[in-house]
């Protein structure tokens, strides 16, 4: 009796013993991961929200900072060919600055990114007045555009990288624009130092829409001089050619023997002061390349910046057509951003790929128009390197 009883009861505890869940190694993560994601306050809006900055760092040397606020970039950290991290955007220590006086410094631009005519455009037979904030015409969305808004933010990990998810419902009429706005866009920073920005929308109604991204770089690291001296390349052979209050005249101009010609690498500040037409209206370069594409909507890379002091390298892929290029020239020292530095004339230079300005009005442009039953998805990519 005794005898079965004890070799049932070893039976069954062995049983038991062999379900237990292996708590060593469930526990340990088969590989450890190469991200480490720290989230801290960033201040209070006017309105009472707080806002929280995310730090994602891979193990290659990459940290980049995003708060929820405009879904701005504030910092981006990486080495220089000495192993000096430092910091390659622009932005504020503080959430006051981003609330007070920023020219839109690492901010999702939306629902349109650049310039629109006047505010005015006709879809469907229908005419429009969006929020006129840049001398009558309306610019990166208006008033209060994506780059003011609190966004909903999701921290993750995934086996691809570390980021951010960032939800926005722009709700219809919002600085004018037709149609309930359902936007999400994701930053992955992943160990291969780049920063991977997935823009996606949905609406109820036929609209417009053209996102964008607009950090503001400055390779030196902690911005110490302007970009003139950064090596630029630009995968285009023309550009929108704009009038005095930078709305595209509607042509294509070819960038062949101009100041305008990145095909090669050149530095910025070669050519900027040359007497040119284009050069003058923009007050340096401040304008959207009509980029060389093999294929329309394929991802590609199309833009490279380089510091030759620091050797850091900046390089941008895009599903768009175009990026607008914009020297920093409305800079003018008034500005005093991290590092209690004040942004002098082009202390940072923009890469901001999108659809053409005023799309809604010029028929020969790629469209713009986002219908109930479609789906809105463009893809950009930062990367970071060191020169070899
Ligand atoms: C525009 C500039 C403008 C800047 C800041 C850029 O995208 O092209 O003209 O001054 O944004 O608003």
């Amino acid at each position: 009796m005794t005898t079965l009883k004890l070799s049932s009861l070893l039976v069954i505890f062995t049983f038991l013993f062999a379900c237990q869940p292996q708590k060593k190694s469930d526990e340990q993560p088969l590989v450890s991961s190469p991200f480490k994601i720290t989230t801290t306050n960033f201040g209070v809006l006017p309105e009472g929200d707080s806002v929280t900055k995310y730090t994602f760092a891979n193990s290659n040397g990459l940290e980049v900072s995003i708060i929820n606020y405009g879904g701005i970039v504030t910092n981006i950290n990486f080495p220089d060919t000495s192993g000096k991290v430092e910091d390659l955007v622009l932005g504020f220590d503080h959430l006051e600055g981003y609330l007070k006086e920023s020219p839109y410094f690492g901010a999702i631009v939306g629902r349109y990114g650049n310039r629109i005519a006047q505010g005015k455009f006709t879809l469907n037979g229908q005419a429009y007045n969006l929020a006129t904030n840049n001398n009558k015409n309306h610019l990166h969305g208006g008033l209060k555009g994506f780059d003011k808004v609190l966004w909903d933010a999701t921290p993750f990990e995934s086996a691809d990288g570390a980021g951010l998810k960032l939800h926005y419902l722009s709700k219809d009429m919002e600085e004018g624009y037709p149609g309930n706005l359902d936007v999400n866009v994701t930053y992955t920073i992943k160990n291969d130092n780049t920063i991977e920005i997935d823009y996606k929308a949905t609406t109820d109604k036929p609209t417009i829409v053209n996102l964008t991204q607009h950090s503001y770089f400055n390779l030196t690291g902690d911005v110490k001089r302007d970009i003139l001296n950064h090596e630029v390349m630009i995968l285009a052979d023309s550009l929108i050619p704009v009038d005095a209050g930078l709305i595209p005249t509607g042509e294509m101009m070819s960038v062949t023997e101009t100041p305008f010609d990145f095909r090669q690498v050149t530095p910025v500040g070669d050519r900027i002061d040359e007497q040119d037409e284009q050069l003058s209206l923009g007050g340096g370069y401040d304008h959207c390349w009509v980029l060389d594409k093999t294929t329309p909507n394929a991802l590609e890379w199309v833009v490279k910046a380089m510091d030759p002091e620091s050797g850091r390298v900046f390089e941008l892929a895009t599903t768009e057509p175009g990026v607008q290029f914009y020297s920093g020239n409305f800079l003018d020292g008034s500005i005093t951003g991290k590092y209690k530095t004040a942004y002098q004339h082009r202390y940072g230079l923009c890469f901001e790929p999108e659809h053409f300005p005023d799309s809604p009005n010029q028929a020969n442009f790629p469209s713009v128009v986002l219908n109930p039953d479609e789906e809105y998805h463009t893809t950009t990519v930062w990367r970071f390197s060191i020169v070899e």
